[in-house]
């Protein structure tokens, strides 16, 4: 079953509890956090994801484009969100932080940037719930898909399948209606989209739309 998460990045700010009941239907609502030193862009930290996950039901999937996660991911867990998704790059002990997400009660992603390779994480891949592949450079929404990613998809897939593991993959960055498909066939089965939900003239009808193209 595909699962669709809007990325609030591309809502209206100024009416975040508004724009999360705008995608009712949706699986979990994705939460962008940066902190213009991983990448040069500035959004949101805990206290809004504290009132974001009072404000609705759909679990909250916090995508951490941060320095220093070993410092600030289990904070987000105690912010009400249900699944921290940390990057590599920027992690200084992937394991124990995504055993301390996990122990906190969330589920425990780890995400990839293009330029960063699986491979070298395959031994990891039991710690966690979710692999994000970033499919643009992180930091905007709205950027163009990376066509490139889709190999590296595909071996994430077969590595997940070869371990046997129940892992999500997750996809973010230029998923829409023209490249969900793509990324379904090579294995993807958590997908996010920031415009082409929060863009379209009905979000909660985009995501319907995103999902029955996903699971064809
Ligand atoms: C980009 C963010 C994405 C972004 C995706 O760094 O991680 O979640 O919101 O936006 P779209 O779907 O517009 O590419
Ligand atoms: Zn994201």
């Amino acid at each position: 079953m595909a699962q669709i998460n809007p990325s609030i990045l591309s809502a209206d700010f100024a009416r975040l509890a508004d724009e999360a009941k705008a995608v009712q239907g949706a699986d979990w609502l994705h939460v962008d956090v940066m902190d213009n030193h991983f990448v040069p862009n500035l959004t949101l930290g805990v206290p809004v994801v504290e009132s974001l996950s009072r404000a609705t039901k759909t679990p909250l999937d916090c995508h951490l484009m941060i320095e220093d996660p070993d410092r600030w991911a289990p904070q987000y867990v105690e912010a009400g969100a249900g699944s921290v998704t940390f990057h590599v790059e920027a992690a200084a002990a992937p394991v124990r932080l995504a055993r301390e997400i996990r122990a906190k009660g969330a589920r425990a992603s780890m995400a990839l940037k293009p330029a960063t390779p699986i491979e070298p994480y395959e031994d990891l891949l039991p710690e966690l719930d979710m692999l994000l592949i970033m499919t643009v450079e992180p930091g905007f929404g709205g950027q163009s898909f990376l066509d490139i990613m889709l190999p590296k998809i595909r071996r994430t897939r077969e590595l997940i399948s070869k371990h046997g593991l129940e892992l999500w993959l997750q996809i973010d960055g230029g998923v829409s209606a023209s490249t969900i498909e793509r990324c379904a066939e090579a294995g993807a089965d958590v997908f996010v989209a920031g415009s082409a939900v929060y863009g379209a003239h009905d979000p909660a009808e985009a995501v319907r739309t995103l999902r029955s193209l996903a699971e064809q």
